[in-house]
């Protein structure tokens, strides 16, 4: 249980580092949070910092998702085997799900940023290769490519692929192995990210979500 903790620290810390206020301060001159939706994600930096400044974003945030997994798997390789209270062994599961849940909390409630954030789309795809491994992954993204190519929003992709993540993860660690601590992780995580989506679901509800391409600042 202290390894977990370590890793959710770990990813925690990881997850807070907000690379999209960092690169448009450094190579933009501005803060990312005073444009567009205000994010500080992918999907603002692209709109503010063009496709240059929004890939750099991406690869980064993405990074922070791959690298608390790897190292969640090295704690897995090192010190799972372990007993839990319930007597579930645990394992790999458990400390990948406990490295997603703590990066995308991370980077959703940066410290740095008073405990405000991103929307951890990035992050979670980053955490999923990990955790679902390459073809969990791929169909997460199928679900985010096929919902933002239909309606031109990305949050509608974003908050699908998010919504769907408990029914992956149910049948990844209920159905196909018995790991429910690492169901109650991701699913944690994936509400978390539906829910820092709520200014996306107002303003869809209103009619007045950006769509691809779309700039202006907060309507
Ligand atoms: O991943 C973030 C995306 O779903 C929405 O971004 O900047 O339009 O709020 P944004």
């Amino acid at each position: 249980l202290l390894v977990a903790l370590g890793v959710f620290v770990i990813s925690f810390l990881l997850g807070s580092i907000p690379w999209g206020v960092i690169i448009s301060k450094v190579f933009y001159h501005t803060d990312i949070r005073e444009h567009g939706s205000g994010n500080i994600g992918t999907t603002n930096a692209m709109r503010t910092m063009g496709k240059v400044g929004g890939s750099a974003v991406f690869v980064l945030d993405f990074g922070k998702g791959i690298v608390s997994g790897l190292i969640a798997a090295a704690a897995a390789a090192m010190f799972g085997g372990g007993m839990s209270l319930s007597g579930h062994v645990i394992g790999y599961d458990d400390f990948v799900t406990v490295a997603f849940l703590g990066c995308v909390w991370g980077h959703i409630f940066s410290p740095w940023l008073g405990f405000k954030g991103g929307k951890g789309i990035a992050v979670a795809v980053g955490c999923l290769f990990v955790t679902f491994g390459w073809q969990g992954a791929c169909l997460e993204l199928a679900i985010f490519a096929v919902l933002v190519l239909a309606t031109k929003y990305v949050s509608v992709g974003s908050i699908a692929a998010a919504g769907a993540c408990p029914l992956f993860a149910a049948y990844y660690f209920l159905y196909a192995a018995f790991a429910p601590a690492a169901w109650v992780c991701t699913t944690v995580a994936a509400l978390t990210v539906v829910w820092a989506h709520r200014g996306n679901i107002e303003r869809l509800r209103a009619g007045n979500e950006r769509r691809i391409g779309q700039k202006g600042k907060e309507a």
